[in-house]
């Protein structure tokens, strides 16, 4: 089955309005006719709108970086899928490792999310990944189960993910800091993951889905990870900031 690679950037809390809508242009205009690849960028939210206006016809498409379960209510500081598709989301990143740790989210918390944002109809980008201790400690599967178990138990029940689902995996030694899986140790995990998708729900869903690699994707290390069978894209963060790193990513193949 072929799976279109979908290249996400995930600004998280970076740039300044105008630093936003140049980038958005910049990516905008290198990319004009090019349809092998999806394209996705997840700015902050108060960039959100400018992003969207900036946007206008590209194919580029709009993720938030987090979201609230709830439509709405008394949830200071929170913003809700429905708040975020109402200005042009169609893309959500949920637990991503650093909501994990910094923010203390467990996997409970993220299956409510995911259950929301798929009722809503917004596409779910899920993050799984270990940590450094528990690479070395040889849990790497365990855990990448484990996570896949709690943030998708809603889904388990009835069997009904949407094949538009996006699962990203991050180790978390690799983010931010340079190192990055080889291409072979990104690809067995990809394969579990994809094996557990077709244990847990079917064989056609598991073709379906696409898994993305993250954890400092860069320009020079990008089409060795994409020319693994089941790497379908990447998540990244540092160097989607920059429009000559970021479209090089995107235009993978002619790298
Ligand atoms: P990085 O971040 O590309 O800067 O390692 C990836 C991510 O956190 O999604």
């Amino acid at each position: 089955m072929e799976r279109k690679p979908l290249i996400a950037g995930n600004w998280k809390m970076n740039l300044d309005l105008d630093e936003a809508v140049s980038l958005v242009n910049a990516i905008a205009d290198s990319i004009s006719g090019f349809q092998e690849v999806d394209v996705l960028v997840a700015p902050p939210f108060t960039a959100l709108t400018a992003v969207k206006q900036a946007i206008g016809n590209s194919k580029i498409l709009l993720g938030g970086q987090n979201m609230h379960w709830e439509m709405s209510g008394a949830f200071t500081g929170e913003i809700s899928g429905k708040m975020l598709q109402e200005i042009g989301c169609t893309h959500i990143i949920l637990g991503h490792s650093e909501r994990r740790m910094l923010f203390g989210e467990t996997s409970e918390v993220i299956d409510l999310k995911v259950k929301s944002a798929v009722a809503l109809g917004l596409v779910p980008i899920l993050c799984i990944g270990e940590t450094i201790e528990q690479k070395e400690a040889g849990q790497t599967f365990e855990v990448i189960e484990d996570q896949l178990v709690a943030s998708l138990k809603n889904f388990r029940v009835n069997k009904d993910l949407p094949p538009s689902t996006v699962l990203a995996y991050e180790p978390v030694w690799a983010i931010g800091t340079g190192l990055t899986a080889t291409p072979e140790q990104a690809q067995e995990v990809h394969y579990f993951i994809r094996k557990w998708v077709e244990n847990n729900f079917d064989s056609k869903l598991a073709q379906q889905i696409r898994i993305l690699y993250g954890g400092s994707v860069k320009p020079d290390n990008v089409k060795e990870l994409m020319s693994e069978t089941d790497i379908d894209g990447a998540l990244v963060g540092g160097a989607s900031l920059k429009s000559d790193s970021f479209v090089r990513l995107i235009r993978f193949q002619e790298v």
